[in-house]
């Protein structure tokens, strides 16, 4: 008889082993729009599956016979200190995987001691995120088509205490999310098979509908009509108020106003990069917006040596897309990164249980580069070099 392995059933957070685990959670959990709209990627997905596989074909090489009984994986992000090489990543409607979407992510990073990164399309207001979560606050800013929204945003962000602000540049022109447009009749409309799902899930139904409402743009509200501030719609009712005329020229414009840190996110190639320093920012993210915007776009991971080798240590390197186990991480950080910023990971670890899924996912990730660490025998993340990876 063929031995067939067991493969995950619970749905409890403490079962879960990996990623992979809360993802199945999740999965069960929200309803299939919502969960559509964390997971696809734009047009083939071949951005999405190519981040996988770049990580994939990296392979580790451990030195042997290194007491590593002491390490630890604290190290500096943008020069302050912080417990793990993580960063939550922005990702917008996230009340729609849990009501608490936005606070249980800053929240379980605070509790760990590493940033969160709130969204511009967040369902949070910016305000609210600062006096209830604390912890290291960055600001994700989509400069969009009405420039005062921009305005607003860094004065408030300012005026609330985030640290950094993290500029998207890699959606001047919105992807195209088929497989999340397919839950719509039209933006913001869903289909009657998306109604129905609705209803097999109650518990979504009462917790994020019944005593939330639907979720809403809550930073944007003053700029958009009512109808365009729901969050229901998911990238369905976006793609409009997308810029597609922000340039480089738009960092002047954005430091007279942000005198706080500046990171660029959707950088991939060394001349980007070099642009970005010798404009004064104070840090990239090589990232491909986990596959949600250009289509056969490069993984930032088959990027980053060569602009590591360009950029040398002039400015902080930090990356994503497509990070799901402790040893992707491990191998951004030996290959020059100084932390990798968390999208879809901790994202189902929300919808699969809310703060504590958050922390459990937080956890599992943590729990992983423990463990490589040890394995590769490093005593610190400092202690990861171009040695410890070899490239296909
Ligand atoms: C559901 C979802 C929403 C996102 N929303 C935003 C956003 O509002 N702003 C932004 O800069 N990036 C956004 N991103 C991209 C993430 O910041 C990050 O680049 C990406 O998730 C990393 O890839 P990973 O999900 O494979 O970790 C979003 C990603 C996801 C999955």
């Amino acid at each position: 008889m063929p031995w067939k392995r067991r493969s995950f059933g619970s749905n409890h957070l403490s079962r879960a082993l990996n990623i992979a685990d809360l993802r199945e959670i999740a999965r069960r959990r929200v309803p299939g729009f919502a969960f559509e709209y964390l997971e696809g990627g734009a047009e083939d997905e071949v951005t999405l599956r190519g981040n996988r596989e770049a990580l994939e074909r990296l392979r580790l090489i451990p030195q042997t016979l290194v007491d590593t009984t002491a390490r630890h994986q604290r190290t500096a992000i943008l020069g302050r200190p912080a417990n793990s090489p993580l960063v939550i990543a922005p990702t917008g409607l996230n009340g729609m995987l849990d009501p608490q979407g936005d606070l249980a992510l800053a929240r379980a990073a605070a509790r760990l001691g590493v940033p969160f990164t709130l969204s511009t399309m967040s369902t949070t207001r910016l305000e609210e995120v600062a006096s209830r979560a604390g912890g290291r606050l960055w600001m994700q800013l989509y400069v969009l088509k009405d420039r005062a929204i921009a305005r607003d945003i860094m004065q408030r962000a300012a005026a609330a205490g985030y640290e950094a602000l993290v500029f998207t540049t890699d959606a001047n022109v919105f992807g195209s999310r088929e497989w999340d447009q397919r839950s719509y009749r039209a933006p913001g409309k869903p289909t009657i098979r998306t109604a129905l799902d609705l209803l097999r899930h109650p518990r979504w139904l009462v917790e994020v509908l019944g005593r939330h409402g639907m979720p809403r743009f809550r930073n944007l509200e003053a700029f958009l009509p009512p109808s365009a501030a729901t969050a229901l719609g998911g990238s369905t009712v976006i793609p409009p108020l997308f810029d597609a005329t922000i340039s480089w020229d738009d960092i002047t414009w954005i430091r007279q106003l942000w005198r706080g840190r500046l990171l660029i996110k959707g950088v991939l190639s060394v001349a980007d990069a070099e642009r970005a320093a010798a404009l004064g920012c104070d840090g990239i993210v090589l990232s491909n917006h986990g596959g949600r915007q250009l289509d056969s776009c490069v993984a930032p991971i088959e990027v980053l040596p060569q602009i590591v080798r360009a950029l040398g240590a002039r400015l902080p390197i930090l990356i994503d897309s497509g990070f799901r186990r402790g040893t992707d991480i491990v191998k951004a950080l030996a290959l020059g990164a100084q932390a990798v910023m968390i999208g879809r990971a901790t994202l189902y670890g929300l919808a699969a249980g809310g703060e504590p899924g958050v922390e459990r996912a937080l956890s599992i990730l943590t729990g992983e580069i423990h463990r490589v660490l040890g394995q590769l025998g490093c005593n610190s993340v400092a202690e990861l070099g171009p040695q410890h990876v070899r490239a296909p």
